[in-house]
């Protein structure tokens, strides 16, 4: 009884908070709108670099370190719920200070050395400005989570003025995707008692560290391949 009780209240503060969110973005339709669509042109144009970056490098170098670039704007939901955790002011100007993520961009790279890589050529570029670096490959989550992800400002070019917009990008090989998209699944099951969830979660992890070792064998290959086509040539 206590459980519905806490659901039923959890529901109300839920819809109660949505309330007050949505008549904050009736009363700024436009800005907020505007906003949004500053996101989705950030996300474009993160997007064109690392697909004018593949390019460069399958010209050149002969090989493709992107297998594919996803991209989101985070959804109202979501937003609405970072803003309770994180007890954020309901005004725009508070959501696009601090949350960070709302424009997302996840490249999904062959093997773990074109990661670095290519996030190093990216960096490079002139109009990129670093906010924040999390290396959860060098230092993974205690979940298992790996992968490596910026906070970034790119500009975008108005009418009449450039505005910096906050863009998370996350880079992760082939097999910490599929890690992470399957945990991602799995974790939002409910209803696992809390001596399975122990259990499921040592199991997760393990899984993280066979996917960590595919990727340096993997990457192993590769370098053995490169040398030897490295000796051919000369
Ligand atoms: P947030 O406030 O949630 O953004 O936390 P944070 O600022 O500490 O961000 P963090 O760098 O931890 O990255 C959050 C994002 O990384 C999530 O939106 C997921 O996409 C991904 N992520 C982080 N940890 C995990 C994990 O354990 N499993 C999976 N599947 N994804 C994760
Ligand atoms: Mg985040």
């Amino acid at each position: 009884k206590n459980r519905i009780e806490a659901r039923k209240d959890e529901l109300i503060r839920r819809s109660l908070l949505s309330e007050e969110f949505l008549e904050m973005i009736q009363k700024n339709k436009r800005p907020f709108d505007l906003l949004m669509s500053y996101y989705q042109c950030a996300v474009m144009e993160i997007e064109t670099k690392f697909r004018v970056l593949n390019q460069e490098y399958s010209l050149e170098y002969d090989k493709n370190p992107i297998e594919g670039i996803k991209t989101r704007i985070k959804s109202y939901d979501s937003i609405v719920r970072k803003i309770r955790r994180k007890n954020i002011p309901m005004s725009l100007t508070a959501i696009e200070e601090n949350i960070k993520d709302i424009a997302g961009v996840r490249v999904i790279c062959s093997f773990p050395e074109d990661i670095y890589e290519l996030a190093d050529s990216f960096l490079r570029q002139d109009d990129i400005v670093l906010i924040e670096k999390k290396d959860y490959i060098e230092n993974p989550k205690p979940s298992g989570y790996r992968s490596l992800h910026l906070i970034v400002q790119v500009p975008i070019f108005l009418q009449k003025n450039k505005k910096m917009v906050n863009v998370e990008v996350q880079f992760r090989t082939i097999a910490m995707d599929f890690w992470a998209s399957l945990e991602h699944k799995l974790r939002y099951k409910k209803d696992i008692p809390a001596d399975q969830a122990q259990q499921l979660q040592e199991e997760l992890l393990a899984c993280a560290a066979q996917s960590a070792q595919l990727d340096n064998r993997m990457q192993e290959i590769r370098n053995q391949l490169v040398s030897r086509a490295d000796k051919g040539n000369q």
